[in-house]
């Protein structure tokens, strides 16, 4: 397919549907994670069955530029050869052992010597294990129980942090979740992002009690929102003032904007040294694994040298850990250059063309994530973030899918590009972007 050739997909996805009418009578809203569902942007999710480099294909065999990209992991493209070939390697001599293998000491080794202030790490299935983690960690570290987070960011679905949660609890419209006891809403404060006066407050009242501070490295599940300068250290500065721990969430920004993550990519303007940090989506290469990490004095407090328990039965698994090490292998300088061509390309272009529209947006970045948001003015925070018309986004969502862009279906997420996003596929987003912003402006126009 020609960027000069765009199909005009129609709405009816057939077979998706029909698989979709078969999961949803078993699977609560037909998904295993509810963002996938489309419930904030209406219609039927896409069943895919096959991804090459940046183009993924539905069970009706209509293709797609991708800018999910499994929301983080597939930054090298999907099915590229050395990512299959490490995992096929590694799944020939067992998929799992239940015990060490050397899979995850060289991706161990990878990862401490991209940032080396790091001096230990444990694997883990998810980022949302590797938050809980980090928690108990901190907790454990400092005898406290108060946990400070900021609206709007998301650390994965562990109770204590599933209050004013960003993307997934944002595009549901939900604001906390129901099952989630008194107590851990009570040991979780909830504090606008990049709102230094807020945190200096809290500090200055109870600053004693506080266990850690966890923040991501740039927000990037409110839609991109980065923070502002000074905020991070502002973080590091009164952690440490206070023996609170700093953990920075990095479960999607590392590795993704730079080789050394979002604190390597600040390192040269403004150093920040968080006590612990979580990992995920990319150290995986598109397979279940995520990690904690930090110095060694805390965490050699895990399990089995010390007394804070954790464990996996297939954490550290060495198909996953072979896959995310052949990713990370591909994650080079050069590959960040053209992430980060490719994400300016991009997100200038859509901005343009939404701008000729008269489509009222901001374009956000952060490093090589950005996202717009259907909303004139910029957007600091999560309160900032909710402004935004979810109804013109669901009109260019729904524009972009039927000429062959699958863009993630919410207003509150990050897009992602891959190495695999090349001219071709850059020129053709770009040229759906210009047919669907005037579309967006006729539908708003038709529905005023
Ligand atoms: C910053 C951040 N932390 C934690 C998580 C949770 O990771 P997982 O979905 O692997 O549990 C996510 C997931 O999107 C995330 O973006």
């Amino acid at each position: 397919m020609t960027s000069t050739s765009l199909p005009n997909y129609d709405a009816n996805a057939q077979g998706s549907k029909t698989w979709h009418e078969r999961a949803c009578g078993i699977i609560p809203g037909g998904v295993s994670s509810p963002v996938r569902a489309f419930t904030s942007v209406g219609g039927v999710p896409r069943y895919f069955v096959r991804g090459t480099g940046a183009i993924v294909e539905d069970v009706d065999g209509r293709e797609y530029v991708d800018l999910i990209g499994s929301w983080g992991p597939m930054i090298a493209g999907h099915a590229h050869p050395e990512v299959v070939a490490a995992a096929c390697n590694a799944m020939a001599h067992s998929s799992s052992f239940g015990a060490p293998t050397t899979q995850e000491v060289l991706l161990a080794e990878e990862i401490l010597q991209r940032v080396p202030i790091l001096q230990r790490i444990r694997f883990l299935s998810s980022g949302t294990e590797a938050v809980m983690t980090a928690l108990r960690l901190a907790r454990a570290a400092t005898n406290r129980d108060l946990i400070v987070k900021f609206a709007g960011c998301y650390h994965g679905h562990a109770d204590a942090l599933l209050v004013q949660a960003g993307s997934g609890v944002a595009t549901l419209g939900l604001p906390n979740s129901p099952g989630v006891t008194e107590g851990q809403s009570r040991d979780t404060i909830v504090l606008p992002f990049n709102d230094p006066s807020a945190l200096i407050a809290l500090f200055d009242k109870c600053g004693d009690a506080i266990a850690a501070v966890i923040t991501e490295g740039a927000a990037a599940n409110m839609g991109v929102v980065p923070p502002a300068l000074g905020f991070n250290e502002l973080i590091g500065d009164l952690c440490r003032k206070h023996g609170a721990l700093f953990i920075l969430d990095e479960v999607l920004t590392g590795f993704r904007v730079h080789q050394a993550g979002w604190w390597g990519l600040n390192l040269a303007n403004n150093s920040i040294s968080p006590d612990l940090f979580t990992y995920g989506k990319v150290i995986g290469g598109g397979f279940p694994l995520a990690a904690v990490a930090g110095s060694a004095a805390i965490m050699d407090l895990l399990a089995p040298i010390g007394p804070v328990y954790q464990a996996g039965t297939l954490s550290g698994n060495p198909v996953a850990s072979a896959a995310g090490l052949a990713t990370l292998r591909l994650c080079t300088p050069d590959l960040y250059a053209h992430l980060n061509q490719s994400a300016l390309i991009l997100g200038n272009g859509v901005s343009d063309a939404l701008r000729h529209a008269g489509v009222p947006h901001t374009l956000q970045r952060a490093g090589n994530l950005f996202s717009i948001f259907f909303h004139p003015q910029s957007v600091q925070n999560f309160e900032q973030a909710k402004r935004q018309d979810v109804r013109a986004f669901s009109y260019f969502f729904h524009a972009m899918l039927s000429r062959g862009v699958s863009l993630p279906p919410s207003a509150f997420e990050a897009w992602f590009v891959s190495g695999a996003h090349r001219e071709r596929e850059i020129e053709w987003v770009l040229s759906a972007a210009q047919e669907s912003a005037t579309e967006v402006t006729n539908k708003l126009a038709d529905s005023d």
